[in-house]
């Protein structure tokens, strides 16, 4: 049995995280754990099916057959509101078995390591993992370690990935917006330790999005942020001229070193969204934010309540693009 000292230390220390563990021999997704190495042709399978199933959670019977007798274990190791329960129904909602394993009273506090937690549920006969973890690379750990036929959803991975929140932000954009081609789409406040933002800059190159810029201060911009193709604005009116969406992003105050923060007054000052500040942009662009608002710091609440908000569709939407992944991988036909 491995120690509890191995859990942290397994965990953040991966090494690469190879793209391609997420696919079977068949080429067949197998796990969700990052949007990089999925192809155009995927991301859109995976929209087109969660069309079907947005419709479907609008109708009064919510419910269809695709995972029954299957178990989903949900493995939250950092807090979350909407991503897990949005997961939950999701499961629920195409008839699985669902466990929400609440990490502060399991045997994770008694000092059981993150591998012998698994094995202890993967005896259960669990088919698949929905995990979120404050360690980087954490679920791709996990993925290398489950048996063969068990998959796992990356559901947020320290700074590194969440892809569905990703996806459910490529939905979003789609059925307001459509083509990604034509669009301008700029992310605003703490990139560096935001694994939505990562994911979304990945999913939006992979969609042939026009432009994407990043809007923040240098100390929260990924080194060599260019790289991953955006264009970098450090102030917020030159770089929401002319956007067709805006996502705004919380502080990730738990991911930060002590002094790289200016106060949330200042913060809110140079960079928050506000409806003058909105007016920059195109008429009708999208203000958009994976949450949890701060509202006065990052969003001035006449914004994130405002006609051009659709960050409670984003949690909507959430169900449809989480049982359309996990209908793909685990199910059989996808048509609800
Ligand atoms: C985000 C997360 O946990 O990465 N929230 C979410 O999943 N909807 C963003 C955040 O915590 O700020």
């Amino acid at each position: 049995m491995s120690s509890a000292a191995d859990a942290p230390r397994l965990v953040s220390a991966p090494g690469p995280l190879p793209a391609s563990l997420q696919f079977n021999e068949e080429g067949r997704l197998r796990h969700l754990l990052s949007i990089e190495g999925l192809s155009r042709e995927l991301i859109t399978e995976i929209l087109d099916t969660a069309e079907s199933f947005a419709s479907m959670n609008a109708q009064s019977v919510k419910k269809v057959p695709l995972l029954r007798g299957k178990t989903v274990v949900n493995l939250f190791f950092e807090a979350s509101t909407r991503t897990r329960t949005t997961f939950e129904l999701a499961a629920k909602r195409l008839s699985a078995d669902v466990l929400n394993i609440n990490i502060s009273a399991s045997a994770t506090v008694k000092g059981e390591s993150l591998l012998d937690t698994l094995r202890n549920l993967e005896a259960m006969y669990v088919d698949m993992f929905v995990v979120r973890h404050e360690a980087s690379g954490a679920a791709h750990f996990i993925a290398r370690h489950v048996a063969p036929h068990v998959s796992v959803l990356n559901a947020g991975d320290g700074r590194h990935a969440h892809p569905t929140q990703a996806l459910l932000d490529m939905f979003t954009i789609r059925r307001h917006k459509g083509d990604f081609g034509a669009l301008r789409v700029a992310i605003v406040g703490d990139i560096l330790h935001s694994r939505v933002a990562r994911s979304q800059i990945h999913a939006l190159n992979i969609l042939n999005t026009g432009e994407i810029r990043v809007i923040a201060p240098q100390s929260l911009l990924p080194a060599h942020v260019e790289s991953l193709g955006v264009h970098v604005y450090n102030d917020i009116r030159a770089g929401l001229r002319d956007v067709d969406v805006v996502i705004m992003l919380r502080l990730q105050r738990e991911r930060m070193e002590a002094g790289l923060l200016p106060s949330e007054h200042e913060f809110f000052q140079l960079y928050g969204l506000t409806q003058e500040r909105l007016a920059l942009a195109k008429p009708k662009c999208l203000v958009m934010h994976p949450g949890p608002a701060n509202r006065g710091v990052e969003i001035d609440s006449r914004v994130a309540d405002g006609p051009q908000s659709v960050i409670l569709e984003q949690v909507t939407y959430g169900i449809a693009v989480r049982m359309a992944v996990m209908s793909m991988i685990m199910g059989g036909s996808v048509n609800p």
